[in-house]
């Protein structure tokens, strides 16, 4: 399969091993990390009857499976990791919602122009993944049409401080990829157009849901 700089990367690390794992804890327990749960919980208090998700760096697909099971009536998947990808799709067939989804393999940022526009858009902890926080925010704002939901770590000072430590591990473990702390999300976000409504935080992570102020009053 033909990959981006950036997949290559992605796939050092988020690997099918890794995949494999998540998906049996997501099986077992839910969605297991904080971050995502409140991100899904907030996005099922909005009324996401017959609307359409793009879920960028779903991971294993909890967001998509869960948001389905809500309402959602189709939904696109992109991922840098061919594991995580080909895991998301698996349990998509699982779960009898193989009709109503489609996947691709690829760097959003470059895939963005071809893909289709969608009610809903989603970054569950992808941006901390990716060294062009202003080009994946705008690629992604402009295919919302509504809402747009993402987590993203918070800047503390001892994540800064860990960030060095991190970049040294991957360098160690002979990995490019990195972790990124990008300053000035929710701005970019807002400059495209969004309000927030919606914002939380746990230890390590901000929680935030837009929506386009013209798509609510129409
Ligand atoms: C930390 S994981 C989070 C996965 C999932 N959203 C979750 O929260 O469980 C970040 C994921 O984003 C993907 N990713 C990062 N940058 C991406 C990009 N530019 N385009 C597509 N996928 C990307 C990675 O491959 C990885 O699977």
């Amino acid at each position: 399969m033909a990959c981006c700089g950036h997949c290559q990367e992605a796939g050092e690390l988020f690997t099918d091993e890794k995949a494999r794992t998540e998906l049996r804890e997501y099986r077992r327990n839910g969605a297991p990390n904080t971050p995502t749960r409140l991100l899904i919980d907030g996005l099922k208090t909005l009324d996401l009857s017959s609307t359409t998700l793009l879920d960028v760096g779903g991971g294993v697909g909890m967001i998509q499976h869960e948001l389905m099971e809500a309402g959602v009536s189709e939904a696109t998947l992109v991922e840098a990791s061919p594991a995580y990808l080909k895991v998301a799709e698996n349990e998509t067939r699982r779960r009898g919602h193989a009709d109503r989804a489609s996947f691709r393999h690829g760097d959003f940022v470059d895939l963005a122009p071809k893909l289709p526009e969608a009610d809903l858009v989603t970054l569950d902890r992808v941006i901390c993944c990716y060294p062009h926080m202003t080009e994946l925010i705008q690629a992604s704002t402009a295919k919302a049409t509504r809402w747009y939901g993402l987590t993203y770590p918070r800047t503390r000072w001892f994540l800064r401080w860990a960030k060095p430590v991190t970049d040294l591990y991957c360098w160690w473990k002979d990995m490019d990829f990195r972790i990124y702390l990008h300053e000035g999300v929710d701005e970019a976000i807002q400059s495209a157009g969004f309000r927030r409504f919606y914002q939380t935080e746990t230890f390590l992570w901000n929680v935030a849901l837009y929506e386009r102020p013209e798509a609510v009053t129409t």
